[in-house]
């Protein structure tokens, strides 16, 4: 109901959408969040389910280059659907939803199937039946290239015209979760870090320099993976060093077989699949603690 009147709201009027207000979902646990927070990497972004939520299912959205030629709409709307039909489930997003090809850019522009401001309009719809569930979304290179060119980044204003303002950053999001009950009342927490990424040998780099993460969410390789890590970490008193778990999760490419993949000869990409780390915990039973258990899954789309 929500989104129908979003949607009707913002196709009356695409002039005026900067300056759009925020209209979070009350019924959402990403309702109530302060606007314009936007542009600092280090704001933390929170996202509270309630308490009767004791699993919680973080999807990995990204690299869908809706407007080439190998863009697999019959896969991203299968994807949409099942995020939006999980009441658990949140949206991490992390860049090149459109393809955005300029007459400079490697993409050959000749053979996009949609104009750049199709390619936005068709996002702008493609996404809204999730847009209350994304809980991190950071451009790609392919957006940052019209922010570059043009000073106007195409997903920064989708946000904006989707009332999620709030959970765009420009090159990193930090999402702190929290549902469910840990001990005492208090909910469990866990903190994920979205960004596009980079080379997998500069990104595994980037991520072990973070202490506190959970997991990290990212995309640019086109090659899926599912990476987990530790820190083996010291403290003061400690006597000795303990293993702190972290997941990182590179996400699959929505891109059928083909076109520039196939002429840079990269990996060929498994077949679609929608990816999610599942955060829960675990209750000791004797001890009565609670320990945080995180696990990778996949749906085959
Ligand atoms: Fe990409």
């Amino acid at each position: 109901m929500l989104n129908i009147k979003l949607k009707k709201l913002y196709q009356q009027d695409n002039i005026s959408i900067l300056y759009t207000p925020f209209m979070p979902c009350r019924f959402s646990p990403f309702a109530g969040r302060a606007p314009f927070v936007m542009l600092n990497d280090l704001d933390i972004i929170t996202i509270d389910f309630p308490a009767d939520v004791d699993t919680l299912r973080v999807y990995a959205i990204g690299d869908v280059h809706v407007g080439s030629r190998e863009f697999d709409e019959q896969a991203i709307r299968k994807k949409i659907e099942i995020i939006q039909n999980d009441p658990a489930g949140a949206a991490a997003v992390c860049g090149d939803l459109g393809d955005f090809g300029l007459k400079n850019s490697k993409t050959n522009i000749y053979q996009a199937t949609m104009t750049i401001r199709e390619q936005i309009e068709y996002i702008h719809d493609l996404f809204l039946p999730i847009v209350h569930k994304i809980s991190a979304c950071v451009p790609g290179n392919h957006e940052q290239r019209i922010l570059r060119e043009a000073g106007t980044c195409p997903l920064y204003d989708l946000c904006v015209r989707w009332g999620i303002q709030n959970v765009y950053r420009e090159n990193m999001a930090i999402t702190r979760y929290s549902f469910g009950e840990w001990q005492a009342d208090k909910p469990m927490k866990f903190t994920g870090v979205t960004t596009h990424g980079s080379s997998r040998t500069k990104h595994k780099r980037f991520i072990a320099a973070f202490s506190g993460v959970d997991f990290f969410i990212s995309g640019h390789t086109h090659q899926s993976e599912y990476a987990p890590h530790s820190q083996l970490v010291v403290g003061d008193q400690a006597k000795t060093a303990r293993l702190v778990p972290y997941k990182e999760l590179v996400v699959d490419a929505n891109l059928k077989p083909g076109g520039y993949g196939i002429k840079k000869e990269y990996e060929i990409a498994p077949p679609p699949e929608l990816q999610y780390i599942e955060l829960t915990g675990y209750r000791d039973m004797y001890t009565r603690q609670r320990s945080k258990v995180m696990s990778y899954h996949s749906v085959q789309i």
